[in-house]
Parts: structure tokens; sequence; C-alpha cells
């Protein structure tokens, strides 16, 4: 197939990248790469690219694909609180506008990387596809806006498809650690300490950005009819996990590392729990392969290899929020969160 991805420079997609060529589709990325410097270890693999700002994007762009993977955008709560305004422009309207001209020009399937911060703070229930949206941040709202505008535009020619995504972990060549997961890792293997704010009682779904990427695919690759403009929590039910739970896997799996908890630390109001029986009934082709506790050794490997260090850790290259104000605070992007200077295309 001929595949666009757009936000192929982040962290989930050079990780979907590879995988989507080692499946011989043609691929073209679409990115402004915000996070140019930001690359953990080896390179990402090149693609041919159109670089260039979500908002900006046109019809010819889009054109002469059989689907678009939907990824570019600013990717979590702390970056969508930055700006709200900007936050509801690059996440939510530039992503309807992209799905329209993808139908416009004949673009057949469209599948947007959404989350489970749709359904907001979920307590112990286990919330599915038909759970009420209840989004409790600018983020969560641009995912419910973008999920509502699209299915409207569903139709015999334009199957758009929701990827519900619990918080991703693992190892990319655009690493974070603002991952709950990776984070932990760090911490404990650049202190020997993890320590946890809240009473480590919160429910958190976690899962690894390669079964991410093989939802994506198995999404592409399944007949039109199982996914047209259907939803689905990506992730597994056994990976939802307390995030005293996670800790104690990051204890083991770290030497020599012991968490703590702060004592005035209450339960966090982020507490939710994702049922992902769907995706695994409907895509007999999606097959994940992680857990917690294997994520944790693959980071705690990469961590070895690459010799992160404490200053690493704390720096802004690794902390999407902590990097976009520091391109901010050097004038390199304007307050829109564009590039100044010219960039070559
Ligand atoms: N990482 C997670 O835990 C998670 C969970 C659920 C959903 N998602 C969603 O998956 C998608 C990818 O997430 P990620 O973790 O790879 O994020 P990321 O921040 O690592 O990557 C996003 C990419 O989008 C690009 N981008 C941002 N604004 C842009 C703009 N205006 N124009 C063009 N490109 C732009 C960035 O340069 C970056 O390469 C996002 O839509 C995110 O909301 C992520």
């Amino acid at each position: 197939m001929r595949v666009l991805v757009t936000g192929h420079k982040g962290y989930i997609g050079t990780v979907l990248v590879p995988m989507l060529l080692a499946q011989q589709h043609e691929v073209v990325g679409l990115d402004s790469d915000l996070f140019e410097r930001c690359t953990f270890g080896e390179g990402i693999e090149a693609i041919p690219e159109i670089r260039k700002d979500i908002r900006d994007v046109e019809a010819s762009d889009v054109e002469g694909y059989d689907v678009i993977l939907h990824l570019a955008g600013l990717s979590n709560d702390p970056l969508g609180n930055l700006n709200p305004n900007l936050t509801a422009e690059i996440n939510y309207r530039a992503s309807v506008r992209l799905a329209q001209l993808a139908k416009q020009v004949g673009v057949g399937r469209f599948i947007f990387s959404s989350s489970c911060s749709n359904y907001g703070a979920g307590g112990e229930e286990l919330l599915n596809e038909e759970s009420a949206f209840n989004p409790v941040t600018p983020y969560g709202e641009s995912k419910v806006g973008v999920e509502k505008d699209v299915s409207q535009l569903a139709d015999d020619n334009f199957s758009p498809t929701f990827l519900r995504n619990a918080t991703a972990y693992g190892v990319s060549p655009r690493l974070r650690f603002d991952l709950v997961l990776n984070n932990l890792v760090a911490w404990a293997f650049t202190t020997g300490r993890v320590y946890i704010k809240s009473d480590g009682t919160p429910w958190r779904p976690i899962v690894h950005i390669e079964d991410i990427s093989r939802a994506f695919i198995a999404a592409m690759n399944a007949p039109r009819e199982a996914v047209h403009n259907e939803a689905f929590n990506v992730g597994r039910n056994d990976d939802n996990y307390r995030i005293r739970e996670l800790a104690d896997i990051v204890e083991e799996v770290v030497p020599g590392c012991k968490v703590e908890y702060a004592e005035d630390g209450g339960p966090d109001k982020r507490c939710y729990r994702v049922d992902c029986s769907k995706i695994l009934r409907v895509l007999p082709d999606f097959k994940p392969q992680w857990n917690a506790r294997r994520g944790a050794e693959e980071l705690y490997a990469a961590y070895q290899n690459i010799g992160l260090t404490l200053e690493e850790f704390e720096g802004e290259k690794y902390k999407r929020i902590a990097h976009i104000q520091s391109l901010l605070g050097s004038g390199k992007l304007d307050g829109d969160l564009r590039w100044k200077a010219a960039v070559s295309v």
C-alpha cells in the first residue's frame, strides 16, 4: 500500500515506519520535526518526507495514498496545556482539515492516533469503546473533537478508524522520558531511587510502541467493514497496572534501586482502566507482544547501552514540554510553534 504517516519523526512514528517498510509498504512521512535535535541512540530510518506543519497541508500533499496514518500533533497533557488554543488549532482543527482533504482527493482510509485520555478520569471501572467521553484536559478535548467531527465524514468511499492508545512505553529513536514506565526506569537507572509522588494506587493502562504500531498495521490491513468508522482501545487488558505495580517491576529489573512514596501522596486524579477486548476480537492480526516487565528490561538495557546520565535524564532533550519551551526560549520556534527560520523542503 501507499501510506502517508504524519508525525513520522516522533516517538511512535520512528518505530512504526520501519515496521511498515518491513511489510513492503511504500511510506512517505509528513512532520515539522519539532524534535530534530532529540535523537536517542542510532539514527532514524530515512524515507521520502514532506517537512511541513500539519496546519499548512494542501490537497496535493495527501493525494495518491491508500491510507493516511495520522500521528502528528502535540502529544501529551503538559504540551497540550501550554496553549490550549494552539492545541485546538493543531490537534483538532488541522486534523479534521487533513481528513477532509484526504476524503476530497479520494484517500479511502484514515487512521487516527487517538488516546484513552478521551475517557478522562475513570476510576476503577473498566472503560470500553462505548464508555462516555469525559476529557479533562485540552489534549483530551482535542482528541474527542477529532473523533466526533471525522466520524461524520465516513461514507462509502472514506473509512476513518480511531485508535485510542493507552500510555505508551518502549525504546524509540525519539525516546521520551515523560511517559510513566520510561521515566521510572530512567529514575532507577540514574539515581538508584524511584520516587512516587502519589500513593501508588492509581491505575494506568500502558502499551508498547511496537504494539501500537501493530495496531495501526492490523487496522490498515483489515477488511474495510471491520474498521469503518470504528474506535478501538489499544493495549491488553492485563496491562492495566497500578503505578505501585509498575514501580515494583522496576525495582526488580534495575539492580539496587529502591522505590519510595511521598509521605503526603494521596491518590492521583489520573486513574483509569481500559478494556481492550474489542481490538483483539475484531482485528485477529493484532497480536501484542509486550508487557511492563519486558518493557522495563528493554529500557534498562538501552539506558545501560547508551550510558544514560542523570544530566541527560533531567535535561530537555527527551522531555517534550521542556524541549518545546527551550526552542521557544531560544527563539527557534515562534509563539505559534512554527519554526522561525526557513526550513529546507
Ligand atoms: N505517546 C503516548 O503515550 C500516546 C498515547 C496515546 C496517543 N498518542 C498519540 O499518538 C501520536 C504520536 O505520539 P508520539 O508519542 O509519537 O508523539 P511525539 O510528540 O513524539 O511525536 C509527534 C510528532 O508530531 C510532530 N508535530 C507536532 N506538531 C506538528 C505540526 N503542527 N505539524 C507537523 N508535525 C507536527 C512532531 O514534530 C513529532 O515528530 C500523537 O497524536 C499522540 O497524541 C500518544
